[in-house]
C-alpha cells in the first residue's frame, strides 16, 4: 500500500540496521548495534563501533553471538519508541539464555528516558546518551561489576571531532560526516534540543580531513550531517561576530566549499537545512561547485503562517516560499524535499488546505510526512493542546500523502528522456543484472549492468519511472 510504504520509506524510522566489523584488540569480544531514526543516529553508531572496537569489540550482525548489544535510538515520535521498546523486551528474552549479555541503549531515547528503562522498567543493563560514547567500555566494565551503568551527560563542546569512523554496513561509495551536533532551535513539537542538547559546530580541518581519507579509500559521495548545517559557524558568534582566538573563521557556505575542493570526483551532499537560516550564500557555493549535489531537503512542516509561529519555527509561509524561488534561481533543476506534520495543535481545516496550497505551489519532488506526536517536555506539550483527533490527523495525513505521492510521480516522470549523471551505488536490490546509483536531484536510478563498478559515474538516459524510481539504460 503506497500510504504504509510512503511512511515506512522514511529512513528516520525505517528498519533498523545491523553491522559488521573488525576490532583492533583480539579479545573476541563480540558487539552487535542497532540503529533507529536519523541519519545522525547511523553516523552516530559508526562512532560507538571505533570506540569500542579500541576496547576489543569486534562488531557482528548476529545479535546471539554478541557479549554487548547495544540499540541506538529515537525518540521523535511515540511509535519509533515503541519499537525500540518492543525489540528490548524480545532481547530480554534472549536473555534469559545468556544471562551474561550486557544490553543497552544509546542515543535519544536514552537520554529522554536517562535511567528509567534500566531501574524501574528493568529493560537495560546499561544506557548512554548522545554525548557519553567515550564512556561505554567503562559503563560495559560496570555492568560486568554488577553496578548501573548509566552517562546520560549533555556536553557543550563534545563533537568526536578525531574520532574516525568505523564504515559500517556500508556501499563502500558514500558515507556520513556529522560536522554538528545538536540544535538550539527549539521548535515547539520537537525532543531532539532536549535529547541531543546545544548546538556545537566540528573543526573544519577535521571535517576536511575525513573527506579526503574516505576518498582516497575509494568513496565518492559524503553527506555532511546536522540537525540544522546552515548554523554550522566555527570561531565564528551567532551574532555573526569573530570569536577570540582569531583561528580561521568558517560557515556553513564556506565549509562546503572546502569539502567541495578536495576532489572533483567527491560528490557532497547535506543535510538538514532550516528554512531561517538558508541564505544565498550556500546556494551560490552549490551552483559554483559540480560536484555538489543539486537537492536540497527544506523541512517545511506547515504551509500557514500562524502554525509556522506555533511551532516556533522562525519564518512564515512567505519567507519560506522566497527561498524556494532562491533556490530555483541559482539552480532551476535543483531537486527539492521537505518534512510535514499534519494535526499540530490547534490546526484547523483551513491551515491544512494551505499547506495542500503551498505543496502545489513548490511541488516536491520527495517528502517526509507525519502526524503530530506531543512528546512529554518540549513547548507545545506545555504551551498548546493536543486536540485535533487522531483520525482527523490520520485523514490529513492522508491528504499530504496523497498529493505527494502525485507530484513525486509527475517529478519522475519530467525527467524521462533526460540524461543523468549517476554515481554507481552497486547491483540493485532486486537483480544482480541490474545496478543502480542516484542521480544529483537524489533520485535513485535503475538499469542494466555493463562493464561498470561501483564508484563508477555513468550517464543514465532515463527511459521510465515509478514515484520513487528512474529506469534507464546507459547512454555510452
Ligand atoms: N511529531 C511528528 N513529527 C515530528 N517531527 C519532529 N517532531 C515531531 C513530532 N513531535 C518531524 C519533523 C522533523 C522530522 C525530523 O520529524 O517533520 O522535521
Ligand atoms: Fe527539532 Fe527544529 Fe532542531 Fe529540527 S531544527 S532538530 S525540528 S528543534
Amino acid at each position: 500500500m503506497q500510504e504504509t510504504k510512503e511512511l515506512l520509506s522514511d529512513d528516520r524510522q525505517g528498519e533498523p540496521v545491523m553491522m559488521d566489523q573488525q576490532s583492533d584488540l583480539q579479545t573476541g569480544k563480540k558487539l552487535y548495534v542497532e540503529s533507529y531514526g536519523c541519519q545522525m543516529n547511523f553516523s552516530d553508531s559508526e562512532i560507538v563501533a571505533s570506540i569500542m572496537s579500541k576496547a576489543g569489540y569486534e562488531t557482528t550482525r548476529i545479535a546471539r553471538e554478541a557479549d554487548v548489544v547495544l540499540l541506538n535510538t529515537c525518540a521523535i515520535r511515540d511509535n519509533a519508541e515503541q519499537r525500540v521498546r518492543n525489540r528490548l523486551s524480545q532481547f530480554q528474552i534472549e536473555k534469559k539464555r545468556n544471562p551474561k549479555m550486557v544490553v543497552g541503549i544509546l542515543g535519544c531515547m536514552a537520554e529522554r528516558l536517562k535511567a528509567q528503562l534500566l531501574e524501574e522498567e528493568k529493560l537495560v543493563d546499561l544506557v548512554a546518551g548522545p554525548d557519553a560514547y567515550r564512556d561505554l567500555p567503562n559503563l560495559v566494565t560496570e555492568v560486568g561489576t554488577g553496578q548501573k551503568a548509566v552517562n546520560v551527560l549533555l556536553s557543550r563542546d563534545e563533537t568526536y571531532a578525531e574520532i574516525t569512523p568505523v564504515r559500517l554496513d556500508s556501499n563502500g561509495v558514500s558515507a556520513f560526516i556529522s560536522i554538528t551536533r545538536g540544535c538550539d532551535n527549539m521548535c515547539s513539537f520537537c525532543v531532539v534540543p532536549f535529547t541531543r542538547g546545544r548546538e556545537r559546530s566540528r573543526d573544519p580541518k577535521s571535517i576536511v580531513a575525513e573527506a579526503h581519507d574516505l576518498f582516497d579509500r575509494g568513496y565518492r559521495e559524503v553527506t555532511l550531517l546536522g540537525q540544522n548545517v546552515d548554523s554550522y559557524r566555527w570561531n565564528i558568534s551567532k551574532k555573526g561576530e569573530v570569536i577570540e582566538p582569531k583561528d580561521e573563521t568558517v560557515n556553513f557556505a564556506q565549509l562546503m566549499d572546502k569539502v567541495a575542493l578536495v576532489n572533483p570526483l567527491l560528490r557532497v551532499r547535506f543535510s538538514t537545512s532550516h528554512p531561517k537560516d538558508m541564505l544565498d550564500d550556500v546556494l551560490e557555493v552549490m551552483a559554483k561547485h559540480k560536484n555538489i549535489c543539486e537537492y536540497i531537503h527544506l523541512p517545511v512542516q506547515s504551509g500557514n503562517s500562524d502554525v509556522l509561529s506555533k511551532m516556533n519555527r522562525g519564518y512564515t509561509r512567505e519567507w519560506y516560499l522566497n527561498r524556494i524561488d532562491a533556490i530555483r534561481k541559482h539552480m532551476p533543476a535543483c531537486g527539492i524535499s521537505t518534512d510535514i506534520i499534519s494535526g499540530f495543535c490547534g490546526e484547523t481545516e483551513e491551515q491544512h488546505q494551505d499547506t495542500l496550497t503551498l505543496m502545489n505551489e513548490v511541488k516536491y519532488d520527495f517528502a517526509y510526512m507525519f502526524y503530530y506526536s506531543e512528546r512529554p517536555k518540549t513547548l507545545a506539550a506545555r504551551k498548546y493542546e493536543d486536540d485535533v483527533p487522531v483520525e482527523e490527523k490520520k485523514r490529513r495525513l492522508s491528504a499530504v500523502i496523497h498529493l505527494q505521492n502525485a507530484h513525486s510521480l509527475a517529478s519522475n516522470k519530467k525527467a524521462i528522456g533526460k540524461t543523468h549523471d549517476v554515481l554507481i551505488e552497486g547491483d540493485s536490490k532486486r537483480s544482480s543484472e541490474m545496478q543502480c546509483g542516484r542521480n544529483t536531484q537524489n533520485v535513485m536510478c535503475v538499469f542494466p549492468k555493463l562493464a561498470y563498478k561501483k564508484g563508477d559515474y555513468v550517464t543514465v538516459l532515463a527511459k521510465d519511472c515509478t514515484s520513487a524510481t528512474l529506469i534507464g539504460e546507459i547512454a555510452e
